[in-house]
């Protein structure tokens, strides 16, 4: 039995609030409160962009939310200190418990994808700065047909990109809007919730499983089947 595990890349791989740090330097204590609104707007450009069909690559939203948040904030940064975010944002840090779960993962015959909003190109780069491209047989990335998570299609095309056995076809993420659209088209999903204070949408879509920290996942895994 083939289980093809597919890890969503920011928030459950690499932590977005890396740039906190960055942000806490040019406005204090506004960091991040800056850092969440600058997460949220780039996920809600995606889904605009996916409804709208007016795909762009993802960085397009991350950029265009940073330029948003500066708006709303009214923290007018120059070119030069949004560059630098921006490449913060390129090389974000894994979590802590990403390493050891994907060592552990890794040595059983489990096949481990990054899939993502990201192009391909800016995930090997996440990945490779993170020190965990080598975890994974591919990168699996929504930019090969122009749409955004949550669309039935990112999914489909993970499951026939990867020849997953899509019973056994597991989206791994930290982000309730990503695992509701995975079981939606039929897939398993581990909801990786990384602080109680983060909701699950009350959809009546639940996560195959919920876990809090990566360290989890293979165990769990390996109980789900019983193994
Ligand atoms: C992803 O990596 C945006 O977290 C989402 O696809």
């Amino acid at each position: 039995m083939k289980i093809t595990l597919a890890f969503d890349v920011y928030g459950t791989l690499l932590d977005t609030n890396g740039v906190v740090t960055a942000l806490e330097k040019l406005i204090g204590n506004q960091a991040q409160a800056f850092s969440q609104t600058w997460r949220d707007k780039q996920l809600e450009y995606s889904f605009r962009r996916g409804l709208m069909r007016r795909y762009d690559v993802f960085p397009v939203c991350i950029s265009d939310a940073l330029d948003y948040s500066c708006l709303f904030y009214k923290t007018p940064f120059t070119d030069d200190e949004k560059n630098k975010l921006l490449h913060i944002y390129s090389t974000l840090p894994a979590f802590d418990d990403a390493v050891t779960s994907l060592q552990k993962l890794k040595k059983s015959d489990n096949h481990l994808y990054a899939f993502s909003n990201g192009p391909i190109v800016t995930i090997e780069k996440l990945l490779t700065t993170a020190n965990i491209r080598g975890y994974f047989l591919d990168i699996i990335s929504v930019d090969s047909i122009k749409t955004f998570k949550p669309s039935p299609d990112v999914y489909k095309h993970f499951v026939s990109t990867s020849n997953a056995e899509k019973e056994n076809a597991w989206l791994i993420s930290s982000n309730p809007f990503d695992v509701i659209g995975a079981i939606s088209t039929g897939m398993k999903a581990v909801w990786v919730q990384r602080s109680k204070e983060v909701v699950f949408d009350p959809w009546g879509i639940e996560p195959t499983i919920t876990i809090n920290t990566l360290l989890q996942l293979k165990e769990i895994i390996s109980s789900y089947y019983n193994e």
